[in-house]
């Protein structure tokens, strides 16, 4: 932001509720045209006053570009962060967090359960490239202190909720044991959003998302970001952000912001139309276990209550009738699309031990093969109802 007025707007923000900063936190209606909201700068390049005139900062769009900044601050003021990152994707922000931050070598603590594609970063690439890592639930604080290798472990990463399991992690417990080890703890923020859940105020050093996921909202861009408080950390990931270049293009970018400034009311509706889904399914005979962490019985309910405003659009649960119950279950329902990712407007169904979790088959990170995954959308709940009962019949 090149108005003068930028840093009294930051800090006027700083202190403003999350819809405000959703809103109106990264960008200013630009000086020259008014415009509300910023453009799609699809320039690769920008015109120097004289060798090394930069104005506003810009030079190359690898480097930085003013859709995908307003993208980035909105990022940091919505994770109570004071840098925010955009990514090509989830895993490209992954992939250069780590590589930012550890050295071949080094060694990771990663969850038990978790989103297979970052499973396989890790075990299929980081590894390779001189990565170790060790699996630990992310619910059991005695297991992730006894798989840190104080010296060697540089991170410990976390989800809470996890994929596909929902499985919750006491982000402030998590963040004493990475610290006491000299490890820094990454949060994958992507189930609960920041709506829900601001990890970097618990004591978490960095936050992921897939942004594709809840941020977006709309089904339709991929992408990924890093939030950090620390200007240190912050330095590292820009200058590997600049020369590994996995950054979010600027349509990409737009998209995400857009998504953004309506997260608060989706999440909302997220949780209201997950929390009678799984009231339904709970009485249901066809299912027998339903994993949510709003119910009491959840074993990480009072942690999610403590850390989270809500319990989320996430609802996993497992078919009475086994694996190809849970199979003719996905293909059966209307409302909800059979696919592959979560977090959009509209409901998906999907099968994890055959579809997004299929790299972890017959490791520590197998899921049951009897489970299905629902991302609860904003559709008419009535709706929504029907269709879980038609499919379950
Ligand atoms: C929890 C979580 N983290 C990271 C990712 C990876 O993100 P992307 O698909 O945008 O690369 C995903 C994708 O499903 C995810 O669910």
């Amino acid at each position: 932001m090149s108005d003068p007025r930028a840093a009294e707007h930051r800090d006027h923000l700083s202190k403003a509720g999350f819809e405000t900063r959703a809103i109106h936190a990264g960008w200013e209606p630009d000086p020259s045209t008014g415009a509300v909201i910023p453009p799609i700068y699809a320039t690769s390049t920008y015109k120097q006053d004289g060798v090394g005139g930069l104005r506003g900062g810009y030079e190359y769009s690898r480097s930085a570009n003013p859709t995908r900044a307003a993208l980035e601050s909105t990022l940091a003021a919505l994770e109570n962060g004071e840098r925010g990152f955009a990514f090509a994707s989830g895993l490209a922000a992954e992939d250069t967090l780590v590589r930012a931050l550890c050295r071949p070598g080094d060694h990771a603590v990663i969850p038990d359960d978790a989103y297979g594609g970052t499973f396989r970063l890790f075990d299929k690439v980081e590894r390779v490239w001189g990565l170790e890592y060790s699996s630990a639930p992310v619910s059991d604080v005695d297991a992730v202190r006894a798989a840190v290798r104080p010296g060697q472990t540089k991170l410990v990463w976390v989800e809470t909720p996890t994929n596909p399991l929902l499985t919750i992690g006491d982000i402030e417990a998590l963040a004493g044991i990475a610290h006491e080890a000299g490890a820094l703890l990454i949060v994958d923020n992507t189930f609960a959003s920041p709506y829900l859940q601001q990890p970097l105020t618990l004591g978490a050093d960095v936050v992921v998302h897939s942004t594709t996921k809840y941020a977006g909202g709309h089904s339709d861009v991929v992408g990924g970001a890093l939030v950090v408080r620390d200007l240190d950390l912050a330095e590292r990931i820009g200058f590997h952000q600049n020369s590994m270049g996995a950054v979010a293009g600027p349509f990409d970018a737009w998209l995400t912001l857009r998504g953004l400034k309506t997260l608060a009311l989706r999440m909302e509706r997220h949780c209201d139309n997950a929390e009678r889904i799984v009231d339904l399914l709970v009485s249901h005979p066809a299912v027998s276990e339903v994993i949510y962490p709003g119910l009491p019985e959840h074993p990480g309910h009072d942690v999610a209550a403590r850390q989270m405003r809500r319990f989320g659009g996430m609802i996993s649960f497992r078919h009475a009738d086994g694996a190809e119950a849970a199979l003719r279950f996905c293909e059966r329902t209307r409302v909800f699309t059979l696919g592959e990712s979560l977090g959009g407007v509209e409901s998906l169904v999907e099968h994890p031990g055959q579809m997004t979790h299929a790299s972890v088959a017959g490791t520590d990170l197998e899921v049951p093969d009897d489970l299905v995954r629902l991302s609860v959308g904003i559709e008419s709940l009535p709706d929504q109802v029907a269709d879980i009962e038609q499919a379950l019949a």
